[in-house]
């Protein structure tokens, strides 16, 4: 069967990426600009700033995609671009910038949902086995997911509340740590010990999480030492508020793997880059005797290599979106579209 190459294109929140998968699974070329230095003064990603800096840099990603590798627009077989969920200023340059491409190369356009990118960047350089768990852990998502096939979905469970990055990202800036927290929270506990008593999230039966708790636990806490004029062991706090969460995590995950027989667990989304997570990950796969799979730290977090990755079992089903498409700033990886 003859190659298959897809463009890939990322811009749903403060990243400009642009990557040329082939047959899903090699990357023939990868490109990643980050607004995060422009972001961090404000503390978090500010959504008009964003859709701006896409608009200036989107044409540049391009061009230096197309430079690292010998592949010519000419010679991609199809678009594929993230339409949801996101920042929908930002969505939309991405969208437009690839139905563009798509109109004067006349190439099929993929419309392919960022969550389902961040679960099959764990295709590339590797194969996925079904059925398997996926445990999705970014900024905006904590879901637990079966899936049967590609593109075979059943969600067992997600947050009530907040989304674990964001409870990373809510602990770091109270601890006055630099935005995004997540990283830096995850250097900073590698320093410190659990000695800090932390609420354990309720101890149901359910496969959904909830993280609220937790996070206002450690905001109140810290406010109050501050009051008294105590002082914080950062360190130690960091490390409590990981294990706890991580505990919570790794939990939920062996439920549902002594419940629902599966031959691998993957994880995916921007937590998955936690040192802490990926080992006790790994631990639970050996336990139960199932394959793992963990992205490359490059493709944890935003980027369109997993977004090419994604839409190759839509390029082999035919499944291209017309020039009607749209972005999305909300949709569920459950949603036809
Ligand atoms: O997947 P992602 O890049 O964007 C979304 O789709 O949300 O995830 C970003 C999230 C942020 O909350 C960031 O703090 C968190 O992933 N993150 C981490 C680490 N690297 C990124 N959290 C914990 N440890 C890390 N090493
Ligand atoms: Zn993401």
């Amino acid at each position: 069967m003859k190659d298959i190459y897809i463009l890939g294109i990322e811009s749903s929140c403060d990243e400009t990426s642009m990557a040329i998968v082939r047959n899903g699974n090699i990357v023939e070329s990868f490109t990643v600009l980050s607004q995060m230095d422009t972001h961090a003064s404000y503390g978090g990603v500010v959504p008009e700033i964003a859709s701006r800096m896409h608009t200036e840099n989107i044409t540049m990603v391009l061009e230096e995609t197309l430079k690292k590798s010998s592949i010519k627009l000419k010679d991609i077989d199809a678009i594929a671009v993230t339409y949801a969920p996101g920042l929908l200023g930002s969505l939309l340059v991405g969208v437009e910038f690839a139905k563009t491409l798509s109109l004067i190369y006349k190439k099929p356009l993929i419309a392919v949902n960022h969550t389902i990118g961040h679960i099959y960047a764990n295709a590339i350089n590797n194969k996925l086995t079904f059925p398997l768990i996926a445990l999705v852990v970014s900024g905006g998502h904590t879901d637990l997911i079966l899936m049967n096939d590609d593109y075979k979905f059943e969600i067992l469970g997600s947050t009530l509340d907040d989304a674990i990055g964001e409870c990373y990202d809510k602990v770091a800036r109270v601890l006055g740590l630099p935005y995004p927290g997540g990283p830096n929270i995850d250097k900073m506990a590698r320093m410190g010990s659990p000695t800090y008593d932390l609420p354990k999230p309720v101890n149901d039966n359910t496969y959904n999480f909830s993280f609220s708790g937790l996070k206002s636990h450690i905001i109140n806490l810290v406010h109050n030492e501050n009051q008294r004029g105590n002082i914080i062991r950062k360190e130690d706090l960091a490390k409590s508020f990981e294990n706890t969460a991580i505990d919570e995590l790794t939990r939920k995950v062996e439920l549902a793997l002594n419940k629902v027989e599966v031959k691998e667990l993957i994880v995916a989304g921007g937590v998955s880059a936690n040192k802490h997570l990926r080992e006790e990950m790994e631990k639970v796969a050996k336990k139960h005797n199932i394959a793992y799979s963990i992205p490359d730290f490059k493709y944890c977090t935003d980027n369109a290599a997993m977004i090419a990755a994604a839409a190759y079992p839509l390029f082999l089903k035919k499944e291209f979106a017309d020039f009607s498409l749209n972005a999305k700033s909300q949709s569920s990886i459950l949603e036809d579209f």
